[in-house]
């Protein structure tokens, strides 16, 4: 499904959430007031939630801040806007991580920002698929190149959930926590996830597309579509909107220096703040690795990042991949 340019027109006069009367909608689309319904019906497919009010017209639940990156780059910090090597923002796409492993394919430069205000196959870890509705959340992906291969960048998801933390911080949410390895939490609810997928050799350059998502504000029919505990910023703040473009500008202010600096430090900088956002530490937890689930209480992260489970004999175990769950008993 594509945007169409009509439907394009209609979101930019509804996008203030205030109503518009179906007359003056046809008048300035140059349509028929049925074809206005029509298009205002279509908009349920990307997510929004449009309303009808007889005797007053047409409005969104939820005005949308478009993204804009004049509005990102205003944010940027002069030593960030350097390291950025393009800035580009979809109406639609696919995912911006199958985008820009595309676009890395073709010599796409370390810096290459890609955003999306709808994702037709947005994608989460484990093959999942990963809720994006238009206009309500963030969805951004990042190129790097690294020269070291795949190894030299282990434990980077930890590293940019630092930088995540560090960007809802300084926009005064705090509470806010880290699932091993790089899930965004909110008391018990995912309020965001990291994919970084990697390409080219093992021991030589690699690419990494760090992709991000973050709700801002989850739409209830999106919602019914979320198979895990879920929560996004509006209802943290209890109504109240926070600034996409901010979020994204004060997000690359923290997460270029980061990239910028890993294959020098690694990830040793980042584990101790990585440690005092860790969620899971002291609870029950179950890992599931495969079809194995294995129970225990979450022992924190190893200098390395890896996952320290501490089973009911004593032992403790450490893990380079699987899903943590808090334990129900
Ligand atoms: C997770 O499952 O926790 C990871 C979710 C990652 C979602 C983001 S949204 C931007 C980027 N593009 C995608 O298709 N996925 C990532």
């Amino acid at each position: 499904m594509t945007i169409t340019d009509q439907q394009k027109k209609i979101l930019e006069l509804l996008a203030d959430g205030e109503f518009h009367s179906g007359p003056v909608l046809a008048d300035i689309l140059g349509v028929s007031r049925s074809a206005v319904w029509k298009q205002l019906h279509n908009l349920t497919e990307l997510g929004l939630e449009p309303i009808a009010v007889s005797g007053k017209g047409y409005r969104l639940k939820r005005p949308i801040e478009f993204l804009s990156s004049e509005k990102i780059e205003s944010v940027l910090m002069d030593n960030v806007r350097l390291n950025i090597s393009d800035l580009n923002i979809h109406d639609r796409l696919d995912s911006t991580n199958n985008h820009l492993i595309n676009l890395a394919k073709c010599a796409a430069r370390s810096g290459t920002v890609c955003l999306a205000e709808f994702q037709i196959a947005g994608k989460g870890r484990r093959g999942r698929s990963w809720v994006s509705p238009f206009g309500s959340n963030i969805y951004l992906s990042l190129l790097w190149h690294f020269h070291n291969g795949p190894s030299a960048i282990s434990g980077l998801s930890l590293a940019v959930g630092v930088s995540v933390i560090r960007a809802l911080a300084s926009l005064g949410l705090s509470g806010i926590g880290l699932k091993w390895p790089n899930d965004i939490y909110w008391q018990e609810h995912k309020l965001g996830g990291i994919l970084i997928e990697v390409t080219g050799e093992t021991h030589g350059p690699c690419a990494a597309v760090i992709g991000i998502g973050l709700n801002i504000y989850i739409p209830d029919r999106e919602a019914a579509m979320i198979d895990q505990a879920w929560i996004d910023l509006t209802r943290i703040m209890g109504g109240i909107s926070i600034s996409r473009n901010r979020l994204v500008g004060t997000l690359l202010n923290e997460l270029l220096p980061i990239l910028a600096d890993y294959e020098n430090h690694g990830l040793a900088p980042y584990l101790d703040e990585w440690r005092s956002y860790d969620c899971l530490v002291g609870h029950p937890v179950v890992i599931y690795q495969g079809e194995s689930a294995i129970t225990g209480n979450a022992g924190g992260i190893d200098d390395n990042g890896l996952f320290r489970l501490m089973t009911a004999d004593g032992k403790a175990c450490c893990f380079a991949s699987g899903e943590v769950s808090f334990s129900k008993n």
